[in-house]
Parts: C-alpha cells; structure tokens; sequence
C-alpha cells in the first residue's frame, strides 16, 4: 500500500498541501509517515512511526523551514519493521537525493550488496533506501536526476511508484511508476504527485495519469512525460470535477467501461505489495490478524455474500480446497439467519462485500458472530461496517466503484481470496515454499497478459458478440469448475444492464433441463478455456451446435478446435487455469457493457437497482 503525495511551486511553502493530501491517503497504509522538504541547498526529513498524527506533532515541535518543494509519504510496511528509521522519506548517505516509494524492490538485497561494496552504508532495511543510495550513486556520474532515475529503475526489478528530488534543486521533482498507481496534478505555478486524484483535489481538477514504465519530469511549470524508452509522451490532462463520482470518471462515456478496464492495475493493488515473494507467502495488513497457528486451527471455511460478491464467495471455497486443502462452503448471506445452528468454535466464515454496507451480509455476519464463530470481511470500503464489525479484515484495494454492475470489486475479490487460499495453504504446510513461490509469480506474471484482454485483437469478436446477443430474449452462460462462478456472473452482468434473460449453469447441468431452451433465438454463452474440463466444454458446445445453437465462446485465439464450433470466440490469453477466472470475467462483462450499449441500456443506473442494497 502506502501513499505519497509531493509538490513543486514557483514559491513559497507547500508543506501544508502536501500534509493535506497526505491525510486523505492514509487508508494506504498507517504505521508510519514522513516529510522531505529542501532548504539551503541540502534536504530536510522529519518522519516518525505511526499515524500521520504523530508526525504533526513532531511537526510542531521541529518546524520545517519554508520550502517550495516537499515529498510526504504514508506508510504499510514491508521491509523493514514500523520504525523512524524505516519510515519514508529516505535519503543516500550523501544527503543528495530523498525518495518516496510505494512498491516493492524485489532485487533489493542485491542491489544493496553492490552498493555496499563501493562503500555505501545502509540506515534502514527497506528497500527504498536502496533505491535513494542508487539514484544517488548515478546522479554523481552525471548530475542529472531523471537520467540518474531512470538508470536507477532499468536495474530494479519489481513495483513502484516513486518521487525522487535533489538536494540544490528545489524546482524539479522526478516521478516514475510500475504496477503501483501515481497521479500527477497541473496547477498555476505548482504541479504535484500523488497516489490518487482525491489527495489533490484540494489544489487542482487537472490531472495526467501516469501509465506503467513512465517517468515524469515535473517542475513549477508543468509536468513532462517520458515513455519506458526515454521519449516524450503527450498526453492531453484530464479534468475532474469536485464530486467524487464525476471526479473518477476521467473522460469515459460510463464508470462501468472506466471500471473494467482498472482491472489490471486492481491486480496490482489488490495484491503485489502483499506478496512476499522470496517466502512464497503473502502477509495482509494488521487488520487480518490471523498467524499461522490460528489458521491452521479452522477445520472449515465458509464463504458468504450477496450478488456478484456471492459468485466471488463461489470462488473463494474452490480455491480454497485447491491451494489449502480445507473444505470450504457457500452460502447466500441472505440464508444464513435460517440455517441450522452448527459448532462455529473450529470455523471461519468470510463475508465479502464491496460496500460493507449490504444488509444480508451484515445480518449474516452478526448472527455468525451471535453463534459463537468469527467473522473476516473482505471489503473494499474503509470505514465501512463490514471493516469495522468484522473480527478479520482483507481490503480488497480496488477504489472506489462508482458504477452500480460490480466489475473491478470482483476482480480485487476473487485476488484476495486467491491470496488468502495460499495464504491457508502455507499456514497448514499444504503448499511448500517452492510452490507458494510459483503461485506468487504465476500472478505477477497476470498483469501485462491483462494488457491483451483491451488489445486491437478483442474489438471485433466483442462487436460480432454483442450484435447477436441483442436481439436474444435470453441466453445461457455455461462453465465448469472454477469457470461455473464466471458463468453465473457472465449472466448476472448481462442481465442487471442489458435487461436480457441470462441463465449461468454449471455445463454439465445442461442435458437435464435448460437444453430444451435451444434455439436459434437463445445463445449460448461458453467459457472453453484450457484446463481440466476444456474437453467437456467442447463436446457442451458441439451439443448446442447440433440443436441449431448459436455459440459465443470465451477461448485461446489458436484453439482451432473452438474456432471450427463457435459462431465468435472472444479471445483470452493463456493463463494457469487457477488463474482462468480472474481472465475469463473481462471479456464477458465487455460482452455485457457492449450488448447494453446497443439497446440503449442506462449502463451505470440500471433501472431498479441500487449500488450498495441496505436493507434486507
Ligand atoms: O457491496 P456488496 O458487494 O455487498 O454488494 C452485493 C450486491 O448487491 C452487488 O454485488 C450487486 O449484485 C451488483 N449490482 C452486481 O453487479
């Protein structure tokens, strides 16, 4: 997690608006925050451990002189324990360059022996310190702080989004990001970094996102923007407006598009800063608050939700019983209340809401709680009920989701609870280190193939798609194993926005019912994607094929097989089929967006509906 917010002005002191930025940050991270600021000609750090209250006290003991330039961090740590020493912002031992980071240096260890060797000394055990004795190694060779940056990350491998300023430069920031978000924000005479849009609204609506691999120059001026290779990036800002709905809107014509396509960077902040790569592990926040030892002590697991959280509470049993070896079960929250009171001492019921607010849920946790059990919510809404009542807490991270068919919440979901299955597995020794550790690069490896799931390839299938699915009265979605949920949410997505008739089915329910459907007139949606059950999934779609069915299919490009079958393929990429789900979601709820689209469909209210369901 962590949050960084920093400025550069033509004058005066920005240190105010950059603590103020910074307290809206601080659902990032909270153990620990710090303050660069540069003043006759050298670099001055006040950080302390714990909230960012303590460091205004700390502020007011030792002011800071006046500066046009300051860096202000927020803290969640993991290298290195809640300390003043590991806290940000850190400095090389020269006192040349000062550095923020959110991210992960995973080569750290070896780029601080190198350093070592030629002399430098080490005060922290983060791993952004490392990174500050680099830039500032480099920056002695040329003395040019972007170069000197950009040097520093070709050799970094891992996440970040990072500020770095010079000593004797107090109108120049640098900024870089990978797999961690940052903002830059355009004022009159002042332009600013930050983690998210809402840290700046105080000072600007106007905004440049930065995008993987850039750098970004920043000066009282404005902001210059620089591709992985070096070369400028032009980028018309985008403006925000004050409310915050409007404010994330950021130029697209619905916050369900915006949401969907957030989902490789909900990846990232659902899960990179957790993993702990080297151990094959993954450690959440205080707030999970379960060691090894209590883990392992749950006999059972049970998943409960409302919705599409409910389809993620599907997910989050199978996944356990793949990576933890633990019987999981399911329930709609909303049946809980009438279920038969059974021993809750050796269980642990995860609730999922991306609200925290939906009533079924918040009903079911309490009776959960009444019978003696315990409760841990994965959540993505700070403050909200579920984080506050619940015994355990994983915040999923994704951001605020504006519109009402839940996208990138189930996405951030169904990555918590692939994090918390191994996270259960290597806690009852199921999963060895070994391979805890391909699990963790399997997923690390998920972010760029996103990247192809929105490429130039998918628009025509998605188009072809979503020409034969309007006119349909209805549809089926068919899936098996860890795609059946991603059936049933397929359905659900089509039906809350395009108003369509969609039925998810595990597909080998098929023959025993819904096949009487089958007509030209009645689609079928088919996730045929590789694994244990593609086969199965063939023969479902030459079944369909033979009753004169349409098929759309969500499948490999170069399955010739699958391409012989189906009327349109909607192309995924190859992925390990644990990970198929968090795939196989985008294209059917782009199908969805897109059929909706056509008929006109109020995509973002649709009618009847409600964002977050408050009553039971
Ligand atoms: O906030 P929650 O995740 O608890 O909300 C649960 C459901 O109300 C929600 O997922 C609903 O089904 C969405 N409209 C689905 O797109």
């Amino acid at each position: 997690m962590c949050g960084i917010v920093a400025a550069v002005s033509a004058g005066g002191d920005v240190a105010g608006d950059v603590l103020a930025g910074l307290r809206t940050l601080e659902y990032r991270g909270y153990d620990s925050a710090g303050i660069a600021v540069l003043a006759d000609g050298g670099i001055e750090v006040r950080r302390k451990m714990g909230k960012i209250a303590v460091l205004e006290r700390e502020l007011a003991a030792r002011a800071l002189p006046p500066s046009p330039l300051a860096l202000a961090h927020t803290r969640w740590a993991t290298h290195g324990a809640p300390a003043d020493r590991n806290a940000h912002p850190h400095t090389d031992d020269a006192g040349a360059v000062v550095v923020v980071h959110n991210g992960i240096i995973e080569n750290y260890r070896e780029l601080r022996g190198l350093l070592q060797a030629q002399g430098h000394a080490f005060r922290s055990e983060t791993d952004t310190e490392v990174l500050a004795h680099l830039i500032g190694h480099l920056l002695r060779e040329d003395g040019d702080l972007h170069r000197a940056v950009r040097r520093a990350l070709d050799r970094v491998h891992g996440a970040y989004a990072l500020v770095a300023a010079a000593a004797g430069r107090p109108d120049l920031l640098v900024a870089a990001r990978r797999d961690s978000p940052l903002v830059i924000g355009l004022a009159e005479g002042a332009c600013y970094a930050a983690s998210d849009m809402p840290a700046l609204l105080h000072r600007t609506r106007d905004f440049l996102v930065l995008e993987n691999g850039e750098t970004a120059v920043l000066t009282p001026n404005g902001a210059v923007l620089y591709d992985g290779a070096g070369r400028p990036v032009e980028r018309p800002p985008v403006r925000c407006d004050w409310t915050p709905e409007q404010a994330e809107k950021g130029g697209y014509p619905h916050f369900m598009l915006k949401e969907i396509e957030e989902q490789p960077d909900v990846l990232a902040r659902t899960a990179f800063d957790r993993l702990r790569d080297d151990e094959g592990d993954v450690e959440f926040e205080p707030g999970f608050d379960l060691d090894d030892q209590a883990l392992a002590g749950f006999r059972r697991l049970r998943f409960m939700a409302m919705g599409t959280s409910f389809h993620a509470a599907l997910l989050g049993k199978l996944m356990l019983e793949e990576l933890a070896a633990l019987p999981g079960d399911t329930l709609n929250a909303s049946e809980f209340l009438y279920s038969p009171r059974l021993p809750e001492e050796d269980a642990l019921t995860v609730v999922i809401s991306q609200s925290g607010e939906t009533a079924d849920s918040l009903r079911a946790m309490r009776e959960v709680q009444a019978r003696g059990g315990r409760v841990l919510g994965v959540c993505n809404v700070r403050g909200a009920t579920l984080e506050r009542e619940a015994d355990h807490v994983i915040l999923t991270h994704c951001g605020p989701e504006v519109g009402v068919a839940s996208t990138k919440a189930f996405f951030g979901q169904v990555t918590a609870l692939y994090l918390l299955a191994l996270r259960v597995g290597r806690a009852r020794g199921v999963i060895d280190r070994d391979r805890g550790r391909e699990l963790l690069a399997d997923l690390r490896r998920l972010r760029p193939r996103l990247d192809a799931l929105f490429g130039p390839a998918t628009a025509a299938p998605l188009a072809a798609a979503a020409e034969l699915l309007a006119p349909a009265a209805g549809c089926l979605f068919l899936g098996r194993c860890l795609n059946h949920p991603i059936a049933l949410e397929g359905a659900l997505k089509l039906k809350e926005i395009s108003y369509i008739h969609a039925e998810g089915y595990p597909a080998g329910e098929m023959k025993h019912g819904p096949i009487a459907l089958i007509s030209p007139e009645f689609p079928v949606v088919a996730i045929a994607t590789p694994g244990r059950t593609h086969d199965k999934m063939l023969s479902n779609i030459e079944e369909v094929k033979a009753r004169a069915g349409r098929v759309i299919a969500v499948g490999l490009a170069d399955d010739r097989r699958l391409a012989e079958l189906a009327d349109v393929v909607l192309p995924v990429p190859e992925v390990p089929e644990l990970l198929s789900p968090l795939v196989n979601v985008i294209p059917l709820q782009r199908l969805a967006y897109e059929t909706a689209r056509r008929l006109g469909r109020e995509i973002d209210q649709p009618r009847n509906l409600a964002k977050s369901v408050t009553v039971e």
